[in-house]
C-alpha cells in the first residue's frame, strides 16, 4: 500500500482525505494512519490536517522500492526494482537475479558497493549515499555482435538525463564517461553473457557521482561529481527515473536498426571529443588524430594526418591529448 499511498499523495494537488485513502485501499482509518506513520519514518513529511486529509510537503533523497515505484512512468523499464543498502556490485547482483528469472527491465539499486565494478578491471568507489549505483537488466533479442551499442545507448540516454535534471549541459566522452565541464560525472559499464548467436542478458551498471564532496587525490583531476559542478544536491531518484525514461525513448530507437543510425547526430551534439585532438592508445600502436565522430556502429572516426581510422571502443581508450577530455 505504501507506493500506492505515495503515488496518490504525490499526484494529488493539496490534501487528499482520509476517507478517499480508506476507499481507495478498502482499508480502516487505523491503517491508513499506519502508512503514513511508516512513510513518515521513513524520512517523508506530509501534513496532516483535521477535516482535510493529508499532504505531501517532502521527500528524503532515499533509493528504496517504494520511492522509485511510486513516481516510476516508463513501460517496462524498473518493472521490476530491487533496492539493496550494501551490494558487493550492483551489475554482479543483477547478473544473478537474470539466472534467478527476473524479468527484462528489472533494475538494481544500491546505497552503497563494497566492490563497484570499473572498465578494464578497475575498481569503482561507491561509498554510502553518494551516489547512483544502478544496474538495468535486459533479456533482448538481438545479435550478441550489436549488444556493445547499447553502452552508447546508454551514454546519451544518461547525459541527457542528467543535464534535464540539473540544467547543466552533461557531455559524453567517447563511448560512455558522461562530463560535465571537463570531468566525470558518470561511468557505465555493460557486461553481457551470450551463446555464440544468442544473449542470455546485458546488465547495464552506471555510476553517478551525486552528492560527493571530495574525491581521492589519484583521481580527483579527472572526477567530479553533480554536487562540486552545482553546488546543488539533487534527488537521486528523480535522476534514476529520468534515466530510466530517457533509456526506454533512445533503445527503442536503437531497436528499429539494431544500430545508432537514427541516433548519430544526437550522440556527436553531446560528444565533448568532437573536433578536438585525441590520442588513441592502442597497445600494439598508440596514435593522435582529430575526432570527428561516430559511425552507425558506435565507432569513434579519428582523421590522422595520413588518414581516417574507426576505433573500436572496448579495444583501446582515448585520451585528449592535453588532458582527460
Ligand atoms: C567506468 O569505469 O567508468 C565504469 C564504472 C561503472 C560503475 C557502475 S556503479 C553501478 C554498476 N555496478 C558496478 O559494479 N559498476 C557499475
Amino acid at each position: 500500500m505504501r507506493t500506492e499511498l505515495l503515488t496518490i499523495l504525490r499526484e494529488t494537488d493539496g490534501y487528499v482525505s482520509g476517507q478517499a485513502l480508506c476507499e481507495k485501499f478498502g482499508v480502516s482509518r487505523t491503517a491508513v494512519w499506519k502508512g503514513i506513520r511508516q512513510l513518515r519514518e521513513s524520512g517523508y513529511v506530509i501534513e496532516a490536517v483535521q477535516n482535510k486529509g493529508y499532504r505531501l510537503i517532502s521527500s528524503p533523497d532515499i533509493l528504496s522500492e517504494n520511492e522509485l515505484m511510486s513516481i516510476r512512468k516508463t513501460e517496462w523499464a524498473g518493472q521490476e526494482i530491487r533496492c539493496f543498502p550494501v551490494v558487493d556490485s550492483t551489475n554482479t547482483k543483477a547478473q544473478q537475479l537474470a539466472e534467478d528469472g527476473y524479468p527484462d527491465g528489472t533494475l538494481v539499486v544500491a546505497e552503497q558497493q563494497d566492490a563497484g565494478k570499473g572498465r578494464r578491471g578497475r575498481s569503482w568507489e561507491s561509498p554510502r549515499g553518494s551516489g547512483i549505483f544502478m544496474t538495468l537488466l535486459l533479456k533482448p533479442q538481438l545479435s550478441p555482435n550489436n549488444a556493445s551499442m547499447l553502452t552508447l545507448v546508454a551514454a546519451l540516454a544518461t547525459a541527457s538525463a542528467v543535464t534535464e535534471q540539473t540544467g547543466r549541459p552533461a557531455g559524453i566522452k567517447w563511448p560512455n564517461d558522461i562530463v560535465m565541464n571537463g570531468k566525470k560525472i558518470c561511468g557505465i559499464l555493460t557486461e553481457m553473457s551470450a551463446q555464440t548467436d544468442y544473449i542470455n542478458h546485458v546488465v547495464i551498471g552506471i555510476g553517478i557521482n551525486v552528492h560527493n564532496d571530495s574525491f581521492p587525490d589519484e583521481i580527483s583531476c579527472m572526477a567530479t561529481s553533480l554536487f562540486l559542478e552545482t553546488g546543488k544536491h539533487f534527488n537521486r531518484a528523480a535522476l534514476i527515473e529520468a534515466v530510466l525514461e530517457r533509456f526506454e525513448h533512445y533503445y527503442a530507437v536503437f531497436r528499429k536498426t539494431e544500430d545508432l543510425s537514427a541516433l548519430v547526430h544526437e550522440y556527436d551534439a553531446c560528444l565533448v571529443n568532437a573536433h578536438q585532438k585525441v590520442r588513441v592508445l592502442d597497445p600494439k600502436e598508440p596514435f593522435e588524430g582529430k575526432a570527428m565522430g561516430i559511425t552507425p556502429r558506435g565507432e569513434l572516426i579519428v582523421d590522422t594526418w595520413e588518414s581516417r581510422r574507426l576505433v573500436s571502443a572496448g579495444e583501446v581508450s582515448v585520451r585528449g591529448v592535453y588532458g582527460y577530455v
